[in-house]
């Protein structure tokens, strides 16, 4: 077994560390204080290739595997974690969507630009009524000659106000559960679209987060995706793509942690010797450390798994949960080696704290996590 990287993910890796070093060190603080949205990084990102990773050259992407994908995203949250979750939605759960479900069609008309970072995508599944339970969603959409017509409202949008292209979930026949929900693409500018006032959050300050709202918006019937009722399958195939990537984003949080608290801990003395010199820092770093590379196993193996084909639903569940928990703990641990200044703007530690928490809440909260993993590994002793 070679857990090696190859050498094109090493030179991946650097390419991917030293635009985030150059570019978005230099910002990550200031956007997060701001909460401003980095236009310009996003734009850079598609410059390079990183904002259709999976997606094949031809339709614009890198047509990279899902270990590059996990190495670049691990890279890019290490540095601003704002800016790795608006390319993670933009890679795996917009570009994914088109490239695995889209026609021919669709592909030409939404995929290129967004894979190559010219537009960006958002995913709207959830409701403010409608969260974990994503099946009892409400927003509706009525077929009418060769369009549908959409109401409704969802909420927690990521990418939602600078978005080009919504991938929309939205139940056609609400008789028949989850097999009543039919996915859409459609253009963010579309006539009866209201997108909301930007969320101000804990953490993730400079990515946008918005409510979006559909009022009799017309969606021609040549931009649903798969047949009606095969929605809610393609919203829980695009989020096992989804998981591996904030996995990754968890994994380059709590490694950003971890590092600060290991230049800490040997800078600050304290009764004559270093904090890395005290037996209680060591377990601590220990503990972090071996963590952080559990974390990075499991997500390789997530993204392994995905790269065979096939189901992988139970490794991303396991990844994200494993590595967001991961996070919690670790950048928590960085922020108590820090002591009073870590809970100071001084440090980026603080960030750091309140960055890792939505990992454990977006793209599924960790109980779901748990419950996804519990029922597959149910069916696989049953089966
Ligand atoms: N791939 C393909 N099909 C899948 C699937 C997957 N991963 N998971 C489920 N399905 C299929 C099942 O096979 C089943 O099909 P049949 O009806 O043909 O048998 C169907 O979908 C229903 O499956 P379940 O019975 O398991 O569905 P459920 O209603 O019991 O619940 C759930 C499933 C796991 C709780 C699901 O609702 C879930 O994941 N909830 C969390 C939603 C979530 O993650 N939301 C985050 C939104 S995105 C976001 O955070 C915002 C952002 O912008 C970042």
């Amino acid at each position: 077994m070679d857990f090696a990287l190859t050498d094109e993910h090493r030179s991946l890796q650097t390419l991917a560390r030293d635009f985030a070093e150059k570019e978005l060190r230099p910002i990550a603080r200031q956007i997060d204080l701001s909460g401003t949205f980095p236009q310009e990084a996003v734009k850079k990102l598609g410059e390079l290739g990183f904002m259709g990773i999976s997606i094949p050259e031809s339709y614009g992407g890198s047509e990279l595997d899902p270990v590059a994908y996990v190495v670049i995203m691990e890279e890019i949250s290490r540095v601003c974690a704002s800016t790795a979750v608006t390319m993670s939605v933009n890679n795996s759960l917009a570009c994914e969507v088109l490239k695995n479900f889209g026609t021919e069609e669709q592909k030409q008309k939404f995929l290129i630009s967004m894979a190559k970072g010219e537009t960006l995508g958002a995913y709207c599944l959830t409701e403010p009524m409608s969260g974990s339970d994503a099946a009892t969603m409400k927003t509706s959409a009525k077929k009418e000659g060769d369009h549908y017509v959409i109401n409704g409202a969802k909420n927690w949008i990521t990418n939602g106000p600078d978005a080009d292209t919504l991938i929309l979930f939205a139940m056609t026949d609400p008789t028949q559960g989850n097999r009543g929900i039919t996915a859409f693409v459609l253009d963010a500018k579309s006539e009866g679209v209201e997108i909301g006032a930007k969320e101000n959050k804990l953490g993730i300050r400079a990515s946008s987060t918005c409510t979006i709202s559909f009022t009799d918006v017309k969606v021609p019937e040549s931009q649903r995706l798969r047949e009606e009722g095969f929605g809610f399958k393609v919203a829980m195939a695009t989020l096992d793509n989804g998981r591996i990537g904030i996995a990754a984003q968890a994994l380059g949080i709590a490694q950003a942690a971890y590092e600060s608290a290991l230049s800490y801990a040997k800078e600050r003395k304290q009764f004559d010797q270093s904090l890395a010199e005290f037996q209680g820092i060591r377990w601590m770093i220990a503990d972090m450390a071996s963590r952080i590379e559990a974390s990075r196993l499991l997500i390789y193996q997530a993204a392994y798994k995905k790269s065979l084909g096939g189901r992988f639903t139970k490794y991303s569940a396991i990844a994200k949960l494993f590595a967001s928990e991961t996070a919690s703990f670790v950048t928590n641990t960085a922020l108590q080696i820090h002591g009073g200044y870590g809970y100071t703007k001084e440090y980026d530690v603080e960030r750091f704290v309140r960055d890792a928490r939505i990992c454990e809440i977006y793209e599924g909260t960790s109980e779901i996590q748990r419950l996804v993993i519990a029922s597959q590994s149910l069916k696989e002793i049953q089966g």
